[in-house]
């Protein structure tokens, strides 16, 4: 069974194969294999963003799509920047000024708990779909450390730790990441999946 990972952002390709390709039988295409225009992210929630995504892509290829969006919301922003994550410092992204804008925008604030939240949406090439939800609680640090993953990760710190998720191993952020948590639960589903094509 072929899989479409329904993003371009080459970060969240290398987690989410590091997540799905242990899976026998499955296998992970990308936008390069199977092209798909741009979905424009107009909800505002990141379920509405995952399934205009899952959806816009599957109409548009015909293939099984897993889609996900995600974003970092900071309590002292009252939730900011959300769905606007990618693209809160303008178009198009530039994860370095949306980091310097997040930390301009947290000068002097005390307050720095965040949280990253992602919605997956796994949608079968016959219109059933599955979604799950996944969130890392963390901080914002006060300047960028660390030089892995993308985004904002140079100034997160997860609960529970005192280096950013830049400066943590690839390993230890695909343990505990927002994207891990909503992506695993879809791994037994695809299981599933595989088993019953395989035994038709
Ligand atoms: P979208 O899901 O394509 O709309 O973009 C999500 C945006 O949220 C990314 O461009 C990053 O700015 C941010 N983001 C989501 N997940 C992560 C992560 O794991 N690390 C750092 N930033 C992230």
């Amino acid at each position: 069974m072929i899989l479409l990972l329904g993003t371009g952002n080459p970060g969240k390709i290398r987690e989410l194969r590091a997540i799905l390709e242990p899976i026998p039988g499955l296998q992970l295409a990308t936008r390069d294999d199977t092209p798909f225009p741009d979905i424009p992210e107009v909800g505002s929630t990141f379920a509405e963003n995952a399934i205009l995504k899952a959806r816009g892509i599957a109409s548009a290829t015909g293939v099984a799509v897993l889609a996900e969006d995600s974003g970092l919301c900071v309590r002292a922003l009252r939730g900011a920047p959300g769905v606007r994550s990618a693209r809160y410092a303008g178009s198009p992204t530039d994860h370095r000024a949306n980091t310097e804008r997040l930390l301009r925008e947290l000068t002097g604030v005390t307050d720095r708990a965040a949280r990253f939240v992602s919605v997956a949406v796994l949608r079968f090439e016959d219109g059933r779909e599955v979604l799950r939800a996944g969130v890392l609680a963390g901080r914002i640090a006060r300047r960028p450390t660390g030089s892995g993953g993308f985004g904002y990760d140079p100034v997160f710190v997860p609960d529970g730790f005192t280096q950013t998720l830049a400066e943590l191993p690839p390993e230890t952020k695909n343990e505990l990441s927002h994207r891990v948590r909503a992506v695993n639960p879809l791994r037994g589903v695809l299981r599933q999946e595989l088993d019953a094509r395989a035994s038709r």
